[in-house]
């Protein structure tokens, strides 16, 4: 029985072009290839150590050795970008974070290793004082519980100075400081680095899905008197975007390369109204939260992994990031080869 016999039969059926795998693929808009991905890894001291992160499963810490072995693993999977984040020693954390311009640090120490080994990879360093705090904020606290700006910017411009001379590609300032773009630029240009580019977290979200991240390093902002609990006083309001066009106008005039939103997933439209304003490459960072989140899931059954995971990812392609920051890199990169062989 036709219960709508007065309509017209469609001439326009879109459908047509869903109908088989063949025509799917041919007519896809948004290709992520494992070229796009960059790895973060958490490094910590030792040897043959690997500790895993208990919020993130199928990440752990790793002492310098196996991140070498993790760096060549990628690479044989496509992956050419690593971004290292050190999990300092507690005892060699400081209110003044002086460990981040130790020379001898984890973070030169694994630089220069993972260079030496591999010199292919692409390497990505950290600029922000929170894993070398003991009271952990990206920047230096005045007595009354400030978080000071331009006297943190110096230290980030001395320690992006470091990681270049260590081996860095890329360096990421992910502190949110005012004029530190303008600052790494002039720092390392003076110290004859000007090949070295600035990735820099221009929309930084004071977000709730660092959580996990903040676990793997031990770097959460300390319960102490006059120690701000958050980071709200440099990293933007979730509510704004207008705020991101800003911030992106000001790391391009102070030279920034490549710019970042993060998170990702939570902020695409962000990334979509960068990636309209600027002709420079756009990244985004999948953060530890949002790769919990589909792990948690998926471990209880209730998603599944390998699905979510690649449309998370190909969303936030297609809403205009170049690059990706992603945890679950190599997992994409082992699937990605079956997608296309
Ligand atoms: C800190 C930094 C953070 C992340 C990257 N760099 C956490 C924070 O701002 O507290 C988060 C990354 C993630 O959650 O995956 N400079």
């Amino acid at each position: 029985m036709k219960h709508t016999p007065e309509l017209p039969r469609p001439q326009r059926r879109p459908r047509r072009l869903r109908r088989t795998d063949a025509i799917r693929r041919l007519v896809r808009e948004t290709t992520l290839t494992p070229d796009r991905l960059v790895l973060p890894l958490f490094l910590i001291d030792g040897k043959n150590v690997s500790e895993p992160i208990a919020a993130m499963p199928g990440r752990a810490r790793l002492s310098i050795d196996r991140a070498v072995r993790e760096c060549e693993n990628a690479l044989s999977l496509g992956v050419h970008a690593f971004d290292v984040f050190q999990a300092t020693d507690p005892a060699l954390k400081t209110p003044d974070a002086k460990e981040a311009l130790n020379p001898e640090n984890l973070t030169c120490r694994a630089v220069r290793a993972i260079k030496a080994a591999l010199p292919e990879a692409c390497l990505i360093t950290d600029i922000a004082l929170d894993p070398y705090s003991s009271l952990g904020h990206d920047g230096l606290i005045s007595d009354d519980g400030v978080v000071l700006n331009d006297e943190t910017v110096d230290v980030l411009a001395a320690m992006s100075v470091l990681h270049a001379h260590a081996g860095a590609d890329i360096v990421s300032p992910s502190d949110m400081m005012d004029g530190r773009v303008g600052a790494i630029r002039t720092a390392l240009d003076a110290a004859g680095h000007q090949q070295v580019a600035i990735l820099s977290y221009t929309a930084k979200y004071a977000s709730a899905f660092y959580g996990p991240f903040r676990e793997a390093l031990d770097s959460a902002p300390v319960d102490a008197p006059n120690v701000p609990r958050d980071k709200k006083t440099y990293q933007m309001d979730p509510a704004n975007a207008r705020e991101a066009s800003i911030e992106a106008r000001l790391d391009i005039d102070e030279g920034a390369d490549i710019l970042m939103v993060k998170p990702a997933l939570p902020y695409l439209d962000v990334i979509a109204r960068l990636r309209a304003e600027t002709n420079l490459p756009i990244a985004a960072y999948h953060v530890s939260g949002e790769y919990a989140m589909i792990k948690a899931a998926a471990q209880n059954g209730w998603l599944d992994e390998r699905a979510c995971t690649t449309e998370a990812l190909s969303a936030i392609a297609r809403a205009g990031a170049d690059v990706i920051f992603t945890y679950a890199a190599l997992e994409y990169a082992q699937w990605w080869r079956e997608y296309w062989t």
